[in-house]
């Protein structure tokens, strides 16, 4: 091989070096670049021999427990060292769900979920925080050395009661759309003149991003989670696929398919939405990827036939498939499949190309190891201050005082003695949610963060009594007035099926909790969740106000910021607020809260 071949030319036009390196990659080597693995199976031989594709940390994954960002960019760089003596040197892309800041690694940004930052919507026509976050975000997944993020989720989440809700930035298409800036944070902003439907890549500190989950996940039938959408293919691509619009004009690197069927047919074998429609009619260059172990749900019992999964996935249009477990029985079937002739060479050419066309494009060949100066990113002060923001933003106060005339927001910060209460006053994993340091997320300290009573804390004068009862008892009130109550109670963290709910009751007794100190003090409730939950009306009459603060992340200060008047409530449902849980699927007429629905607190406060 003469030692400057045109793939490793930085200065060759990208499709000339995706064209020589093609030329030069054996049948293996070219089905290797479509397999990624978990990094839990992922050795320095299969990496090297195989020439791996990709790698990711799934749901959490990484080093150990509780590990910073230097352990993050050891392992990933030792994988991609395995990568780089390959007879070719292709670099592997390293993928991790940051899908609220880089949500995995301990000390990172934890920004809030989707559900909160689609409240922002309507008062941020641009959309410009959301792209801000993915700016920070892309920043502290390059500080940990991956360079892949599957984020963002553009799912319209059009059923409560779906596992995923929070995931989803709202039910209105429209809000979705504009949540899609999220893309040109991660990526970087596609100059003037930008190819359509090309990836684009910005730089060093910027990431692949993911549209996911193409398409119609949010729309699956009762909520299902990895259920059926059942819609016509106007209504499919007006409600579902109008967002990956967006995200291509924008240059997303990857989609990924969705575990979920449309009209009874699986995604991963749908070969008109992903080729016809996506490839063909969109123009979409990037790289489709499966989810996880997604060719093992095309067939049951779960993982039966594999091969015929194989053949299915990969001719409906999946470029890079997420084994992630099972890759020697992959490697083996997809060669049968296209030795045999049932999986035409041209198909996997075509893969191959738009894998190594988002590799080229990221600069993986030119700077495939982390970059180490970016280590401070991590969790620094400038992103919190932005998470605490997005916090800020993202609160809808749903009622502000039993007498409209008299709001019992902001709250007096020199009050004589105050009551914190609830599971969800000093929580960090509770305010993060799902994929946050786990998959399911956790209760407890899990990251570096403030919690909501630690923000009051913060905030209260010098001279308040501040108490804290996570349960109050009768002894609470025995002795003591109280000039308000804080309650602080929501759901515990979840994801994907796990998430699951058609009853959508405060868990943890919260409804009994709340009522137990609304009966005796005045008192605030801020709901951490992600959707709206059940609010029966003789509870919403007890309470003097009420506040939807969804699943905030780690910078819990957001929250006193608007509480006690340092700045305007701002926020606005993206999401209908159903009265009974019956209606959680259904355009009701007569919501609770419309979408939309938001009090301010009537007072000066600052509006950033
Ligand atoms: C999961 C999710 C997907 C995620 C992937 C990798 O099952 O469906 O959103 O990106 O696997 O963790």
């Amino acid at each position: 091989m003469n030692n400057n071949p045109i793939y490793k030319n930085p200065n060759s036009p990208i499709e000339s070096r995706i064209k020589d390196l093609l030329s030069r990659m054996t049948l293996s080597e070219k089905i290797g670049q479509i397999t990624q693995i978990d990094r839990r199976v992922a050795t320095r031989s299969a990496i090297r021999d195989l020439s791996v594709g990709s790698i990711l940390s799934a749901g959490g994954g990484g080093p150990y427990e509780k590990a910073t960002s230097s352990d993050w960019i050891d392992m990933i760089d030792r994988f991609q060292n395995a990568a780089l003596e390959s007879r070719l040197g292709i670099p592997l892309l390293y993928g991790t769900d940051a899908v609220h800041g880089n949500n995995n690694v301990y000390g990172a940004t934890v920004f809030p979920h989707n559900i909160g930052l689609g409240a922002t919507s309507l008062c941020d026509r641009d959309a410009e925080l959301v792209r801000r976050i993915g700016v920070a975000t892309a920043l502290e997944v390059r500080a940990c050395g991956a360079q892949f993020t599957f984020a963002p989720c553009v799912a319209v989440c059009k059923d409560l009661r779906w596992g995923r809700c929070y995931e989803s930035y709202s039910e209105d298409t429209e809000i979705v759309r504009n949540m899609t800036s999220l893309v040109k944070g991660l990526q970087g902003q596609p100059p003037q003149g930008h190819p359509k439907g090309y990836p684009f890549v910005a730089g060093r500190e910027n990431v692949v991003a993911c549209a996911k989950h193409f398409v119609g996940d949010g729309g699956t039938d009762k909520g299902i989670n990895e259920g059926n959408t059942i819609a016509s293919y106007d209504e499919l691509e007006r409600i579902h696929m109008a967002p990956y619009l967006d995200c291509i004009s924008q240059g997303v690197c990857t989609v990924m398919a969705s575990y979920s069927s449309w009209n009874g047919r699986k995604l991963h074998s749908d070969h008109f939405l992903i080729t016809q429609v996506l490839k063909e009619k969109l123009g979409f260059k990037g790289f489709v990827i499966s989810d996880s172990q997604a060719l093992d749900r095309l067939s049951y019992p779960f993982g039966s036939n594999y091969r015929k999964c194989v053949l299915l996935a990969i001719n409906a249009g999946i470029d890079m498939v997420m084994v992630p477990f099972r890759y020697e029985l992959f490697l083996e079937d997809l060669t049968y499949l296209v030795e045999s002739g049932k999986i035409p060479i041209a198909r996997i050419d075509d893969a191959v190309e738009r894998i190594l066309r988002v590799k080229f494009v990221a600069g993986l060949f030119e700077y495939p190891l982390a970059d180490r100066s970016l280590l401070d990113r991590v969790g620094c002060k400038p992103h919190r201050d932005l998470a605490r923001e997005a916090v800020r933003k993202s609160l809808v106060l749903l009622k502000n005082g039993k007498d409209p005339k008299k709001p019992f927001l902001p709250l007096n910060r020199n009050a004589e003695r105050i009551l914190v209460a609830g599971t969800h006053a000093d929580n960090l994993g509770y305010q993060c949610g799902g994929w946050t340091a786990t998959w399911m997320g956790a209760s407890g300290r899990i990251t570096i963060g403030t919690t909501i009573l630690e923000a009051i804390m913060e905030a209260v004068g010098e001279t308040t009594d501040l108490i804290y009862e996570q349960h109050p008892s009768q002894d609470t009130f025995a002795n003591q007035d109280f000039s308000f109550a804080i309650v602080i109670v929501g759901e515990g963290p979840y994801a994907e099926t796990m998430g699951d709910n058609s009853e959508l009751v405060i868990p943890f007794n919260g409804a009994e909790l709340i009522s137990s100190v609304a009966d005796k003090v005045p008192t605030l409730v801020i709901l951490i969740s992600g959707r709206p939950l059940v609010l029966e009306p003789w509870l919403l009459e007890k309470v003097d106000a009420l506040v939807a603060a969804w699943l905030p992340g780690s910078e819990g200060d957001g929250i006193t910021d608007v509480i006690f008047g340092d700045y305007e409530f701002q926020g606005k449902l993206p999401v209908t607020w159903f009265k009974r849980v019956e209606e959680a699927g259904k355009n009701s007429s007569e919501p609770l809260f419309r979408l939309g629905f938001g009090l301010t607190s009537n007072r000066e406060g600052h509006l950033n």
